[in-house]
């Protein structure tokens, strides 16, 4: 039986909410992208998550956990949930991770802190560490607080593929494999959770550029971080490969200069452009290109070049052209390569790099 997609009212949420108790994932809404939702503590669900996603088991999952019933400090919450141990982190460390918490949380930050006993290696891949954020959608809180449990979930597409921003991508992506997805609109961001480590020590180490910019975070704690981006070390970001959110088309990033040359033959192409009137800007490839008969199927992220509106019709779009008969996808990366820019730009550099796997 296909999926059922679901309103969230206080029935579907008991009735999602069973499932999961009896082990099994099911699609959910957050603020960032859709999640493939299981039990944390609960083996045959982190198995299922796998499995339904067809996702290689070095890659660790995130965390999701709700805000507190009562006021209490961040830190020690999540060592009461269970999920992290806070003495293994120095002051320094903890004074950082609560500073970040108590700004960004609930939001689209996962931190990755040392993870507790009682977390199933299944959900880290055997590290020592474990990925959490706290999500904003209303859906995704209500979901967790009628479980009564953290739930893991990692973003509800197969292994490598786009990212779904909504139910339906949800129901193209695992329709035939899970029971349920809860309906909870249009992602509000687009793009997946900035990650951050924070060592032992206190170091802050980007792995992933998300929601929430590297320059908020070095404004909020008056430091800087390092990038472990692009080769990130297999032991810290094993799921960080080069290649993911890949369409199934190839994509290849916009160079005016390799147009020609990269279109040879193509008949029918897919562009992606940052911003302003896609008309105007296919008119000036089918130039570029000196070939009228060309067709090109053209969509623009945000005509007024709002950022947060780009980022919100990133995977969309990618998805629309991937569905598409175009042969080729070209894309545009944003100019401003900072902010949600750098996550926008990582996330086309990474679908370029398709050819690669
Ligand atoms: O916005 C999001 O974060 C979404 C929504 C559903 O919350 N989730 C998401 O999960 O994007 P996923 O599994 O697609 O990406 C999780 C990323 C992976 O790249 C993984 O390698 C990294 O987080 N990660 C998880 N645990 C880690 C750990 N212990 N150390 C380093 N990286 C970790
Ligand atoms: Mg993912």
């Amino acid at each position: 039986m296909p999926a059922e997609i679901i309103k969230p009212t206080p029935e579907n949420l008991i009735r999602a909410a069973k499932l999961l108790q009896e082990g099994q994932v099911i699609g959910m809404p957050t603020e960032t992208v859709y999640g493939l939702a299981g039990m944390i503590f609960d083996e045959c669900a982190l198995t299922r998550i796998f499995s339904v996603k067809e996702r290689p088991h070095f890659d660790p999952l995130i965390v999701h956990v709700t805000p507190p019933e009562q006021h209490k400090d961040l830190l020690t919450y999540l060592e009461d949930l269970d999920l992290i141990q806070v003495s293994l982190l120095s002051h320094e460390a903890q004074h950082r991770v609560q500073v970040l918490l108590s700004q960004f949380w609930p939001g689209p930050l996962t931190l990755v802190l040392p993870k507790s006993q009682r977390v199933p290696d299944l959900a880290t891949s055997g590290l020592e560490t474990i990925a959490i954020r706290m999500p904003r959608h209303s859906v995704a809180q209500a979901l967790i607080r009628a479980v009564q449990s953290p739930l893991a979930a990692p973003s509800a597409n197969r292994f490598g593929r786009i990212s779904p921003t909504s139910a339906q991508d949800v129901f193209e992506e695992l329709g035939d494999r899970i029971p349920l997805i809860l309906e909870g609109g249009r992602c509000e961001i687009g793009l997946e959770s900035t990650v951050l480590m924070i060592t032992r020590e206190g170091e802050l180490k980007l792995l992933r550029p998300g929601g929430i910019s590297q320059q908020q975070i070095e404004m909020t704690l008056g430091t800087s971080i390092k990038k472990s981006l692009g080769s990130p070390l297999k032991s810290e970001a094993p799921g960080l490969l080069e290649t993911h959110y890949a369409p199934q088309k190839p994509l290849i990033l916009l160079d005016p200069d390799q147009l020609k040359q990269t279109c040879l033959g193509k008949k029918k192409l897919g562009l992606l452009i940052q911003s302003g009137n896609p008309e105007k800007i296919r008119q000036r490839i089918l130039d570029l290109l000196g070939n009228p008969s060309v067709e090109i199927i053209a969509f623009s992220l945000s005509k007024t070049g709002d950022m947060d509106e780009a980022a919100r019709n990133l995977f969309s779009t990618l998805r629309a052209l991937d569905q598409s008969d175009c042969e080729l996808i070209l894309a545009e990366p944003a100019t401003q390569d900072q902010g949600l820019g750098y996550a926008i730009n990582d996330r086309l550099r990474r679908a370029s790099k398709k050819d690669l796997r």
